[in-house]
């Protein structure tokens, strides 16, 4: 059984952790505190409990599936981890002294992952004695439904971290894409654009939210309409990873519009905070 650590217990994290349980992996859930951990480990069981109720797996297999699942605040713990992978905040600083911890601390054959959706790999990697092990795994939200792992190279990483993960990303049931690392990778480079023209669209009165996400829903058959998706994601995210294409590529076509940054200056978030471009109860 592959020995995996999952760093970070919020919406990816625990995602992660739920997905690599699921597959067989023996995986430790690591978050600073216990009532974060306990919060998470109730989510992975709602979860799961949806695939019971739906006769997707038995009860028997959620129950072995969260058994798989240890909840720990030590990192110390993780020197016989094959693989870790980092799910905490989009900040730089915080995921650079994480690695230089985990430089530390893991086994010398571990590989160092990172679910950022758009910080450097290549400076992540910088920080430790191991950048040929530093790789990106970029899951997407929901973890447990969507089948993508965006899969991103560092400046360093080598074939043989890549053909591992490649393994892995395919033994969590998922399907990994390799890219290189550049601002956004390809699905915030790509994805950021299109959402930040529907809120310019909205802005300058093209269309109202529900007829913009209708056009993009009904006539591209996109799951959910830009706007939704983006009150999805979180509109501080979204405005985060604006800026760091903005910045990474020194080019205004990727400038936020300034109404994504006065929603995140009212603390209109998206669904997290109960409003966005919608409203949630
Ligand atoms: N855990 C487990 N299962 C879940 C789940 C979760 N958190 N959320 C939904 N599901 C399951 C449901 O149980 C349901 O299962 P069945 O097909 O077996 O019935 C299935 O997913 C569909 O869910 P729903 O019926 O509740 O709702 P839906 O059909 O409207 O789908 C959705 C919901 C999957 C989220 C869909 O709207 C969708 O695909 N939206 C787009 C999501 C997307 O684009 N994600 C990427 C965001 S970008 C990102 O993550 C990266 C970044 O860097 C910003």
């Amino acid at each position: 059984m592959k020995k995996i650590a999952v760093i970070g217990s919020g919406t990816m994290g625990n995602g992660i952790a739920h997905v690599a349980a699921t597959t067989g992996f023996d995986v430790i859930l690591v978050d600073l505190d216990r009532t974060l951990l306990d919060r998470a480990m109730a989510t992975i069981d709602k979860n799961l409990q949806r695939g019971v109720d739906k006769g997707k797996i038995t009860a028997d297999d959620k129950g072995a599936a969260l058994a798989r699942i240890r909840p720990n605040t030590d990192l110390e713990q993780l020197g016989d981890r094959d693989i870790i992978i980092e799910a905490i905040i989009e900040s730089e600083e915080a995921k650079r002294d994480l690695f230089k911890q985990l430089d530390a601390i893991a086994g010398d054959s571990a590989i160092l992952a990172s679910n950022t959706s758009s910080i450097s790999i290549t400076r992540i990697g910088a920080v430790t004695k191991r950048p040929d092990k530093v790789i990106g795994m970029h899951f997407m939200n929901p973890v447990p439904v969507m089948k993508l792992v965006e899969v991103i190279r560092g400046i360093a990483t080598s074939d043989e971290t890549w053909r591992r993960v490649e393994e892995i990303s395919k033994e969590m049931g998922k399907i990994p894409i390799e890219v290189n690392d550049y601002p956004g990778f390809i699905s915030n480079r790509v994805l950021m654009p299109m959402i930040n023209e529907a809120i310019f669209a909205l802005y300058e009165g093209v269309a109202t939210p529900e007829s913009i996400d209708g056009v993009m829903k009904l006539g591209m058959n996109h799951p959910m309409g830009p706007l939704t998706l983006a009150d999805f994601i979180g509109l501080d995210v979204c405005l985060a990873i604006l800026r760091v294409l903005e910045n990474g590529f020194g080019d205004p076509k990727y400038r936020p519009c300034p109404l994504l940054i006065k929603m995140v200056d009212a603390g209109w978030l998206g669904r997290k905070s109960g409003r966005g471009f919608y409203q949630y109860d």
